[in-house]
């Protein structure tokens, strides 16, 4: 059961819009290296999960982030596409190339407010700031009539700076003031008293969209983001699985529940489709190995399970006695058998729709294959299944390196030895073979040989996509090869082989990476940075 019974939707007063940086502040974290089809397929699940605005990334950056954020301008439809910009005229043409294309088009854009920014960092004067705030928005206004201005580290600066600043924003045309608690430092009263100051000293945001940004090096980023919206903010900033820089963002299905399930005390409420939350939770995790906590609020595995006899007993009775969400309602509820060993590619088309993904010839037959050759070691394949099965298809990219077949011999009377072979960009395929302490690392170290490159592996984690023996095993590899931190994750009935396609893969982001490092490097050389990013 749900205490919400049917909701309607919140008056336009009470309607919090959700601004979802996963792919830009969240695509920040360490380790993260998403390719331009990877954040695609991120952000068409954000807009069926309903966000009001994606931001897609950060295009002065890099080449890389530029081609990600106008892919997903021409492609994402429904939600506003932002793309990030300090205040100089390079990075607002920037920003403004990579969004222009999509039919609602946001820039993005910052600078500190904070005296430790201004004095340490951006080494200027107070009086520049302001000029450089003025100028970016009135670049960014000429541009488009949708702009989000933000205060950087505005937590740890002065009110009455911050609101001088913000005051020149918003006659510069600014239609969106976001307060950003980039260090993750203030407290829920302490921001909502920021917040309520503000209001007094800027009178003008009271026209416009106030909205909160918050980091939880403290664990207090959903907090501080409720108190904000108590004080009158309508727009909340946040990443699925709450990933960001550092300890991270504001979770947005954390935030999005709180609202939904306690519209009770404070009336506001989004429009996210919220049963699409879990697998979009899944989803990121998987493309960014990220693994998210079993006991994670909300898109945990555990979220919904009762362990304790009383509390067991307690549920079965009557569900309200120990749970305050329904599982159906934030999709965690997704385990139903869908299909069969004799279903045929009809079924599975159909199943994939269902579940949101449309694939058609070539994608079909291969994921028909892989759905065949599961389906004869598995007596069930579940909605898990299928999901956790196309994704991995889809991490098969013709111009990476690319498992063809592997070998172990091992047991605990000998050393293992593997033989594996690797499909190169090129599309020759390279053998090697090696031993290791056990099977995984001789396979890893036969793969290395194969593609010819060291790497340091600094994570290796096995989950079981569903219950039971034979549930799919899912593999998330972490390694550093390069210079770069990288992951990869692979699926398969078995568990050698899900990690082999992971430490593959995993490689061929570290690599792919690098080459895009060395273009990326050349371009921020021309470019004149005198700010650093956030
Ligand atoms: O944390 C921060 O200050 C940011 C800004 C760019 C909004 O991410
Ligand atoms: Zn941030």
């Amino acid at each position: 059961m749900s205490y919400l019974g049917d909701v309607k939707a919140a008056p336009e007063q009470d309607r919090v819009r959700v601004f979802d940086t996963t792919l830009r502040d969240g695509e920040q974290s360490p380790g993260i290296s998403l390719n331009t089809a990877e954040k695609v397929e991120i952000a068409q699940q954000l807009a069926r999960l309903g966000v009001d605005v994606i931001e897609a990334g950060f295009p002065i950056t890099s080449p890389g982030d530029f081609e990600a954020v106008q892919a997903i301008a021409r492609q994402v439809e429904g939600p506003v596409i932002a793309g990030l910009a300090r205040t100089h005229k390079a990075d607002i043409d920037a920003a403004w190339n990579a969004v222009k294309d999509a039919p609602r088009p946001r820039i993005h854009t910052f600078i500190s407010t904070s005296d430790i920014h201004i004095e340490h960092q951006l080494k200027t004067t107070h009086e520049d700031v302001k000029g450089q705030a003025k100028a970016a928005v009135a670049m960014a206004r000429a541009y488009t009539d949708d702009v989000e201005f933000s205060p950087m580290d505005a937590t740890r600066a002065d009110v009455e700076f911050t609101a001088e600043v913000c005051a020149i924003a918003v006659a510069e045309g600014a239609t969106t003031i976001n307060i950003p608690d980039t260090v993750g430092y203030t407290t829920p009263e302490e921001y909502a008293a920021h917040l309520t100051r503000l209001y007094q000293l800027v009178p003008g945001l009271d026209g416009i969209t106030l909205s909160v940004h918050c980091h939880d090096d403290l664990g207090l980023a959903v907090s501080n983001s409720y108190a904000g919206l108590q004080a009158g903010a309508r727009q909340v900033e946040c990443a699925i699985n709450g990933i960001g820089e550092r300890a991270g963002n504001c979770s947005l299905e954390e935030i999005v529940m709180l609202l939904r399930t306690r519209r009770d005390v404070h009336g506001l409420d989004t429009t996210v489709d919220t049963r699409e939350l879990a697998r979009t939770s899944r989803m990121v995790s998987r493309l960014t190995g990220y693994s998210v906590p079993p006991n994670k609020a909300v898109v945990g595995r555990n979220a919904f399970a009762h362990e304790s006899g009383i509390h067991q007993d307690g549920v079965l009775k009557e569900r309200s006695t120990y749970e305050i969400m329904d599982a159906t309602e934030v999709g965690l509820d997704s385990n139903a058998i869908v299909l069969g060993k004799h279903s045929g590619r009809h079924a599975l088309k159909d199943a994939l729709e269902q579940l949101g993904f449309h694939v058609d010839g070539q994608e079909l037959r291969q994921a028909f294959k892989r759905f065949k050759e599961i389906a004869d070691k598995k007596k069930q394949v579940t909605a898990l299944d299928l999901e956790a099965i196309v994704s991995d298809e889809m991490r098969e990219r013709s111009e990476s390196y690319n498992l063809a077949w592997f070998e172990v011999e091992a047991g605990t009377r000998r050393d293992p030895l593997a033989t594996v072979c690797v499909t190169l960009p090129s599309g020759e395929e390279s053998q090697a073979e090696a031993t290791g302490d056990g099977p995984v690392d001789a396979i890893f170290g036969a793969i290395r040989e194969a593609v010819g490159t060291d790497a340091d592996l600094r994570r290796y984690e096995v989950e079981a996509v569903t219950e039971g023996t034979d549930a799919l095993g899912e593999v998330t590899v972490v390694l550093r090869a390069n210079d770069r931190l990288a992951s990869g994750q692979g699926v398969a009935t078995d568990i050698l082989e899900a990690s082999a396609r992971a430490y593959v893969r995993a490689l061929s982001n570290a690599l792919e990476g690098a080459a895009i490092r060395e273009a990326e490097e050349a371009t921020a050389d021309a470019a004149a940075e005198r700010t650093p990013g956030p």
